[in-house]
């Protein structure tokens, strides 16, 4: 990665050969192995594989060193971070999955939170906002025609989700504290944060496109960031 104002976003299908996930399942460690093992149901355990094996493989590639050697830690409320060695206190990522498809955000130096959703129909979507959402963004779909609000529903979401993955706090902080963009075909934007002011200038936000039928966002403080998108397959490559 040339510089730290670049965000390298890596999209990655994570149905793959049952060959392949034997192999990929070599590079885990032991604790994820073992949370590998307490899947219910196979095809979960694969994305699981594929998702944590290609964080490594592709977090490895910017460190030069083996996958498997990477050592992750865990923040308080989950979010995963690389433990000191090499240079990995600088990198800094995180990981979204929905489906199928997985979003790795990588940059250097800063904590970033990105998140992807399927967009798929919701049983009482209004009610679900109204519980979870900012009044606002629950006003702001109400507002719009039926047949966006979906799309709508899952902007706000990937959006907020993208921000409390950045912070990292989890569910801890709540959805409802603060506010994002949502209509269909206006830039993603932090609004508002209830606590903190000054949040909306100082945080950087973007909507993502992963492919048909998905949504996606990410999240960090700062402003100038230049984001390219990377397809981790057979062959990985620069895909916009
Ligand atoms: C992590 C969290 C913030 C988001 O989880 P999610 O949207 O369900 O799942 P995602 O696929 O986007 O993210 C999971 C990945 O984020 C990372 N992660 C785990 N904890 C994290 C945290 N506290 N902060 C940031 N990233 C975290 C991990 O890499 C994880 O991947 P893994 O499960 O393969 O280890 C979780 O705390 C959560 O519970 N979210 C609630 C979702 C919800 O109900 N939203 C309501 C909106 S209406």
């Amino acid at each position: 990665m040339a510089s730290h104002d670049e965000i390298q976003v890596w999209r990655m299908n994570l149905d793959r050969p049952a060959s392949e996930v034997q192999e990929l399942r070599g590079v885990l460690s032991e604790d994820e192995t073992a949370r590998a093992a307490r899947f219910v149901f196979d095809r979960h355990r694969a994305r699981f594989i594929v998702g944590r094996a290609s964080l490594r493989r592709i977090l490895a590639r910017y460190l030069g060193q083996a996958p498997e050697r990477l050592n992750f830690g865990y923040g308080h409320r989950g979010k995963p971070f690389l433990k000191t060695g090499s240079d990995g206190n600088r990198l800094r990522f995180n990981l979204s999955h929905s489906g199928e498809l997985a979003l790795l955000a990588v940059i250097r130096a800063r904590r970033i939170g990105v998140d992807v959703e399927r967009i798929r129909e919701v049983r009482e979507h209004l009610r679900l906002a109204g519980r979870y959402f900012a009044p606002g963004e629950v006003a702001a779909i109400r507002a719009l025609p039926p047949e966006v609000q979906y799309q709508a529903f899952f902007n706000c979401w990937t959006r907020k989700e993208a921000y409390i993955k950045a912070l990292g706090t989890g569910l801890a902080c709540p959805l409802d504290g603060f506010e994002v963009s949502l209509t269909p075909g206006t830039p993603a934007a932090l609004l508002r944060v209830n606590d903190d002011p000054n949040a909306s200038s100082e945080w950087f936000m973007k909507a993502l496109d992963p492919g048909p039928g998905y949504v996606g966002a990410l999240a960090l403080k700062g402003a100038g960031y230049r984001v390219t998108f990377w397809e981790w397959g057979e062959t990985d490559r620069r895909v916009d």
